[in-house]
């Protein structure tokens, strides 16, 4: 089966990186031989050993038979929206890690991909390598999920970590995660919370099953904290951890993204480095809890190329969950509960 990659960033690299390592075992498990064919980015990588892969134009790949699955990977709302829509519209299912994408367009993309027999998975758009949103769309749906917190963005997870076990500045740390690869390109989508608060709306919409539109929730990111007060957290027995929330209560639905402390005995609290972690609480299941590397190449481009294996598994059957496009009230934010 034939693939194509949309950018080759950080990401795409790290697809095209997993589909060549892991050929032979991923030609087992999909039942057939995935190969890029494509790649489309706009700029040139003429020593790359890929090289004739490149292309610049999209309709190279949209009006291309051959290719069943595109891989989305150049981040932001456009262009990714006109050819991830393009693509499903051609029946080409499209897998993402696109968060931003996701949050805007997930149940419209939903809809296109239901309706063109084909799939839109985005296992990759929250929490990096970590399988999350397979959970939440399948083994955890007998449940009414009532309460999702995580660690959701690696970058800002990293940075307070080497702030408190490193007496590291901010600026300092944030650009050796630039360094590394888990930074957004304008890393203020990190360290304003707003990466978080994409992803908090995705776990929350699938959870619900409804539309919870991330410019509704209460967003506050990690710029104003000081080394000091992780410091006083931990005299008095606390980490601070910049948490994504989703409260379904008999008031209503309670969302939000901000620096919090927790106590050390809170599975969510010795969280650190790049990783995440994501507390889900069902009323059947009780408490579950899913970690891992939240950012970087290869764990996020795993979580991509594990979507690719699922649509070459499922071609003309549709798999990705209910995700209603009508907007769910949320409860405005009304300030930390102790
Ligand atoms: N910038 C994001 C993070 C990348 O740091 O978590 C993964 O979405």
């Amino acid at each position: 089966m034939k693939v194509a990659v949309l950018g080759y960033g950080t990401v795409g690299s790290g697809v095209v990186e997993v589909l060549m390592t892991n050929q032979e075992s991923i030609e087992k498990k999909a039942g057939e031989r995935l190969e890029v064919k494509y790649i489309l980015d706009l700029r040139d990588f003429d020593e790359s050993p890929f090289k004739d892969k490149f292309v610049k134009d999209i309709n190279v790949i949209l009006e291309d038979e051959e290719v069943k699955v595109v891989a989305e990977a150049l981040g932001g709302v456009e262009p990714a929206y006109t050819f991830v829509k393009g693509a499903l519209l051609k029946g080409k299912s499209v897998v993402t890690s696109n968060k931003e994408l996701v949050a805007t367009h997930g149940p419209e993309l939903l809809e296109v991909a239901k309706n063109n027999q084909c799939n839109f998975l985005f296992e990759a758009s929250v929490g990096g390598g970590i399988p999350i949103i397979r959970p939440l769309n399948n083994a955890l749906t007998a449940d009414e999920i009532y309460e999702i917190t995580g660690i959701l963005n690696g970058t800002t997870n990293f940075i307070l970590t080497k702030m408190k076990t490193e007496g590291r500045s901010f600026e300092d740390v944030l650009k050796e995660a630039q360094e590394l690869g888990y930074a957004e390109r304008n890393p203020e989508a990190d360290v304003e919370g707003h990466d978080a608060c994409r992803k908090i709306a995705i776990l929350a919409s699938l959870a619900l099953g409804e539309h919870v539109d991330y410019k509704e929730i209460f967003t506050n990111g990690i710029t104003q904290i000081q080394k000091e007060d992780m410091d006083y957290a931990t005299s008095l027995g606390y980490s601070v951890k910049l948490l994504g929330s989703c409260k379904r209560t008999d008031d209503g639905i309670y969302a939000s993204v901000q620096p919090t402390m927790i106590p050390q005995n809170h599975p969510l609290a010795n969280v650190e480095d790049v990783f995440n972690a994501v507390l889900v609480k069902g009323n059947m299941v009780g408490d579950v809890m899913f970690y891992g590397r939240g950012a970087g190449k290869l764990p996020t481009a795993s979580a991509v190329v594990a979507d690719i294996i699922d649509a070459a598994k499922h071609k003309q059957t549709n798999i990705m969950c209910f995700w209603s496009r009508e907007k769910v009230a949320l409860e405005p934010y009304e300030g930390c509960k102790a």
